[in-house]
C-alpha cells in the first residue's frame, strides 16, 4: 500500500539517507575526529547523563542497562561513522511501557539528553502528547493537527502517552488512523532528525501493535519498566524527601512503609507519583500542624521534619480493604 508522501513544514523532507552518519551538530563536531569511546564519550558527555539517570532514579536496574546498551550503540555508530563506515542511520523509535508512575517520562527526557549530545538529533527537546493532540474531531482535522505537532517535535523526542488511543477498531472512520498513517510516514522519512516513543500499559500495547505491524516493524527498541517494589517506593520517598529539604521523623520510616503497603493494593495506585502525592499531602498537614501553634518559634528541625502523625491522617488507612 502506498500512502501519499506528507512534508513537515519547516523541515527538509529527505529520504532516510544512506550516507547517514548521524548528522553533524555544532558543538559536538570534535566528536567528529574520535577514535575510542573515551574519546566520544568525553567530547559528548554522554556519561555524565548516564551517572545523573543512575542517581536519579531509584531502581530500575533493566531499564538503566537497556538505556546503556543503546548509547553504547551510539557510541559505536559514531566511531564507524568518523572512519566512513557508516551505512544507515540506526532506528531509534523506541516503546516504553508499563504502569504509571514508573519512570517512563523521566527516562524518555533523558534519552532525549543522550541522543543530542552525540548528535542524533539536533534539538534534544521532548515534545509530550496525547490522542487529543493529535487527531481531530471533524473531518480534516486530524492532517493540520498532527502535522503542528510533528513540526514540534522535529530534532527532538515525540514522547506519545498512551498510544494505543490512536486505533479504535471500533469505529471504522475513526481519524486516529489518520494520524496513524503520518507518523509512520515521518517515522521513516525522518528519522535522521525525529525519534518517536510510544508509552503505556503493556498489555494494550501489544494489542495495538498486533493491529499496527506498520508501527510494530518501525520501532527498534522494546523497554519495560516493572513496577517498584515497597522498599524503592520507600528509597524514592526519601529522595523525594532530601531534595526538598525535608526528613521523616521518628516513625515515619515505618508508618510509610504500612502505607506503601496497602496504597499498593488499592485503585488508581500509581507508583512513584503515589509517593510523591503522599508527601505532598503530607506536607500540607505538616503545615497546618505548625501553623496552630502562633506562638512557638519554629526551628529549623520543626520545620524540615515531617511527623508520623502528617501521615496517619491518610484516608489509606482508614480504608482498610481495596474495593
Ligand atoms: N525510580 C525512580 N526514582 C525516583 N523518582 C522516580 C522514579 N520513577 C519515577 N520517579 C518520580 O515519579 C514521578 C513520576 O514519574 P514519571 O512521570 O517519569 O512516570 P511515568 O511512567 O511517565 O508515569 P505516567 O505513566 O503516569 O505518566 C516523577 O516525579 C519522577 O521523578
Ligand atoms: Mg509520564
Amino acid at each position: 500500500m502506498s500512502a501519499p508522501s506528507y512534508s513537515i513544514p519547516g523541515t527538509a523532507t529527505a529520504a532516510p539517507s544512506a550516507a547517514a552518519a548521524p548528522t553533524a551538530q555544532a558543538g559536538i563536531s570534535a566528536a567528529e575526529a574520535a577514535r575510542t569511546v573515551a574519546e566520544v564519550l568525553q567530547q559528548t558527555q554522554v556519561e555524565a547523563v548516564l551517572a545523573e539517570l543512575d542517581t536519579e532514579l531509584v531502581g530500575l536496574a533493566p531499564v538503566k542497562t537497556r538505556i546503556r546498551d543503546i548509547a553504547a550503540l551510539l557510541v559505536i555508530d559514531k566511531l564507524r561513522a568518523n572512519l566512513g563506515l557508516a551505512t544507515q542511520m540506526p532506528s531509534l523509535h523506541m516503546c516504553f511501557t508499563g504502569n504509571p508512575g514508573t519512570g517512563k517520562t523521566t527516562v524518555a527526557l533523558r534519552m532525549a539528553q543522550i541522543l543530542h549530545r552525540l548528535g542524533f538529533v539536533r534539538r534534544g527537546h521532548v515534545v509530550s502528547v496525547t490522542r487529543d493532540d493529535l487527531v481531530g474531531q471533524f473531518i480534516g482535522h486530524t492532517a493540520p493537527k498532527t502535522k503542528e505537532v510533528l513540526k514540534k517535535a522535529m530534532g527532538g523526542v515525540l514522547f506519545i502517552d498512551e498510544a494505543y488511543y490512536l486505533y479504535k477498531p471500533e469505529n471504522e472512520r475513526d481519524y486516529g488512523q489518520e494520524a496513524i498513517e503520518i507518523l509512520l510516514q515521518v517515522m521513516e522519512n525522518h528519522r535522521d532528525d525525529l525519534v518517536v516513543i510510544l508509552a503505556g500499559y503493556k498489555d494494550r500495547m501489544a494489542t495495538f501493535f498486533k493491529s499496527n505491524p506498520g508501527m510494530s516493524s518501525r520501532i527498534a527498541h522494546h523497554i519495560d519498566f516493572p513496577d517498584y517494589e515497597v522498599d524503592e517506593l520507600l528509597l524514592i520517598a526519601q529522595q523525594m524527601l532530601a531534595a526538598q529539604n525535608y526528613t521523616m521523623g521518628e516513625g515515619l520510616s515505618e508508618l510509610l512503609r504500612q502505607y506503601l503497603q496497602l496504597r499498593r493494593n488499592q485503585p488508581h495506585f500509581a507508583n512513584a507519583r503515589s509517593v510523591r502525592n503522599a508527601l505532598d499531602r503530607a506536607r500540607l498537614r505538616q503545615a497546618s500542624r505548625l501553623y496552630a501553634e502562633r506562638e512557638r518559634v519554629l526551628t529549623r528541625e520543626d520545620l524540615s521534619t515531617l511527623s508520623p502523625e502528617d501521615l496517619r491522617a491518610s484516608r489509606v488507612f482508614s480504608t482498610d480493604s481495596a474495593s
